[in-house]
C-alpha cells in the first residue's frame, strides 16, 4: 500500500478550510495551522492533525499550503516557520497577490530552501474538489510535477510557466473577463426590468444563451490581437458606433449608460483615428501597445 504524503495547511478561512477538507477526502496527512486556534478544531474532528505553530505545521508537510487574507502578511508568516523548517519543502502559496508580489515571494521562500509554487484559485470554496473549478500554479515546475497529485485534489490544475508572476496575471486576466459578463448582464437586467419585465425569464430563455452564441467568436478576436490584423469582420465599428442606441434608449428608459459608455467611448476613438472598416477586437491597441508593432 502506497504511504500518502503529508501535506500541511496554513490559513484556515473560507478557502483555507476547503483546501484542507479536499486534502483529506483524498486521503492525505493532514496537518493545519490557523492564527485563531479555534478555527482548527472542525477539521480536527475530520481527520486533520493541529499544529501548535508555523514551525510544528512546516516541518509536518511536505508540501505546504498557505491561504491567508492578505499577500504583504506571508513572507512573515514563513519566516516564523524558520529556515531549518522550510528546507526541502514545497511551499504553494495560493493567497491572491500581484504578478510582482509573487516573483518576490518565490525569491524569498527560495532563498530559505524551499521551493515555490503560486497559485490562483479559479473556484469559491463549495467549488473546491469539484470538477468546474480550476486552480493556476506558475513557478517551479518539478515542484509542480512532483506533487501534481496533491495540487489535482483541489481542483484542475493548470501549470502556466516558470516566471510565478503568470499565475495572478492570468487568475486577474479570467476576473476582469468575468467582471465584463457582470457588468454587461448588470446593464442588461436594468433595462429590461426599465420595461417590467422580469430578468429571470430573460436571462434564462434569451440572454445566457445569446452569451454562449457570442462567446463562440472569442478565439477569433483573440487571434487577430496575436496577428495585429483586424481587417476582417462582418460588423465594422464604423457601423456599430454610428448610433449611441445603447445609451440613448437607456436614458429614456432611466437607465444610467455608466457601465457601457466607457467601451463605447473607446470604440468611437478606434473609429477617429481611421479604423473605422475593422473590427471591434482592435480596441485593445487603444489599451495597450503591442510592443511588436
Ligand atoms: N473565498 C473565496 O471565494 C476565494 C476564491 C479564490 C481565492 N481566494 C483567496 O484565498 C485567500 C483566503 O481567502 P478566504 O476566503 O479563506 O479568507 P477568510 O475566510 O477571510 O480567511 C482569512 C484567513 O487569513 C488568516 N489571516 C489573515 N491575516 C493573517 C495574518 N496576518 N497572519 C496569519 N493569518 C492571517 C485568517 O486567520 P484568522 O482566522 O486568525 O483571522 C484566516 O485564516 C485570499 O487570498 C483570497 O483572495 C478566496
Amino acid at each position: 500500500m502506497s504511504v500518502k504524503k503529508s501535506v500541511s495547511v496554513l490559513g484556515l478561512g473560507s478557502m483555507g478550510t476547503a483546501l484542507a477538507d479536499a486534502l483529506l477526502m483524498a486521503g492525505y496527512r493532514v496537518t493545519v495551522w490557523n492564527r485563531t486556534p479555534g478555527r482548527a478544531d472542525g477539521l480536527v474532528e475530520r481527520g486533520a492533525h493541529r499544529a501548535g505553530s508555523v514551525s510544528e505545521a512546516v516541518a509536518a508537510g511536505e508540501v505546504v499550503i498557505v491561504c491567508i487574507l492578505d499577500y504583504a502578511d506571508v513572507g512573515a508568516l514563513l519566516e516564523q516557520g524558520g529556515r531549518t523548517a522550510l528546507k526541502g519543502r514545497v511551499v504553494v502559496n495560493v493567497t491572491n497577490g500581484s504578478p510582482e508580489e509573487a516573483r518576490a515571494m518565490a525569491e524569498r521562500v527560495t532563498a530559505l530552501g524551499a521551493e515555490y509554487l503560486d497559485g490562483g484559485i479559479m473556484a469559491v470554496p463549495e467549488m473546491i474538489a469539484r470538477p468546474e473549478a480550476f486552480v493556476l500554479y506558475s513557478g517551479s515546475c518539478e515542484a509542480f510535477e512532483t506533487h501534481r497529485g496533491v495540487l489535482d485534489a483541489f481542483a484542475r490544475s493548470v501549470y502556466l510557466g516558470a516566471d510565478p508572476g503568470l499565475a495572478p496575471l492570468n487568475d486577474l486576466a479570467l476576473l476582469s473577463g468575468m467582471y465584463g459578463m457582470f457588468g454587461g448582464f448588470l446593464h442588461a437586467a436594468a433595462l429590461v426590468r426599465s420595461a417590467g419585465a422580469p430578468v429571470a425569464e430573460f436571462t434564462s430563455s434569451l440572454l445566457a444563451p445569446w452569451l454562449r452564441a457570442m462567446s463562440g467568436g472569442l478565439p477569433e478576436m483573440a487571434a487577430q490581437i496575436d496577428s495585429g490584423d483586424y481587417s476582417v469582420t462582418g460588423s465594422p465599428l464604423a457601423m456599430q458606433v454610428s448610433h449611441d442606441s445603447i445609451g440613448d434608449v437607456s436614458r429614456a428608459q432611466g437607465v444610467s449608460p455608466e457601465l457601457f459608455a466607457p467601451l463605447f467611448a473607446l470604440m468611437k476613438r478606434r473609429v477617429a483615428d481611421g479604423h473605422g472598416a475593422e473590427g471591434i477586437a482592435g480596441v485593445v491597441e487603444l489599451m495597450h501597445k503591442h510592443s511588436a508593432r
